[in-house]
């Protein structure tokens, strides 16, 4: 158990911390088929992650992404981040978030949401989500903020041979 934690932007010098948190989900999915978390086909390289955090790391130097970080035991131990989209969709951002294992359900992943949402009301209009219909932790969570669902789709992802249904949530910051 932390003692607790710290919600945070992120720093140049999360890397590699954030990189390892996110390798280890590639390990959840071995454990656990219907881990419900959407991940690059193929787990990155070490370089490719360092590309990847790169380019993250200039979105948000140029405002098209918020990206949060959650510290416990001296550690970035969950992140969520918000996305702008593209054309005609500058207005929206699309959230993602992962808590790492031993620190779920502890209330890090809603204050990190609520967090985000905070900073989003300046820069979006609508946040929308995808999450594996099997994810009910997650869903309840969103649900719990006041994201809606508003599509689903049946065999909308396939990992590894099997289908998976996904749902399409929303929230209007201008009503909420
Ligand atoms: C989903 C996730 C981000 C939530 O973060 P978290 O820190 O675990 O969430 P919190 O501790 O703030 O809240 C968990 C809530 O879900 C509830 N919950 C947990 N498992 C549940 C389940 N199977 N069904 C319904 N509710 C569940 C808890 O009771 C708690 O609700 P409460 O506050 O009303 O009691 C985190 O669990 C995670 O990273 N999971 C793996 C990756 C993932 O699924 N990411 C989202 C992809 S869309």
């Amino acid at each position: 158990m932390p003692k607790g934690f710290i919600i945070r932007d992120l720093k140049w010098e999360d890397f590699h911390d954030i990189a390892t948190n996110f390798f280890s989900y590639y390990e959840e999915v071995d454990a656990d088929p219907d881990f419900g978390l959407t991940l690059m086909e193929k787990k990155p390289t070490w370089q490719e992650e360092a590309l990847w955090f790169a380019n993250t790391y200039k979105s948000v130097l140029d405002k098209d992404r918020i990206m949060l970080v959650a510290v416990a035991d001296g550690k970035v131990v969950g992140a969520c981040e918000v996305v702008r989209g593209g054309s005609q969709q500058g207005h929206i951002g699309a959230l993602g978030i992962a808590i790492q294992k031993d620190y779920r359900s502890l209330g890090i992943g809603q204050a990190l949401i609520k967090e985000i949402l905070k900073r989003c009301k300046k820069r979006f209009e609508i946040v929308v989500l995808s999450v594996f219909a099997n994810n009910l932790g997650a869903i309840h969570v969103y649900e719990k903020l006041g994201f809606k669902r508003y599509a689903s789709l049946k065999n909308a992802l396939k990992r590894n041979g099997r289908y998976f249904a996904e749902d399409k949530m929303y929230i209007d910051l201008k009503k909420s």
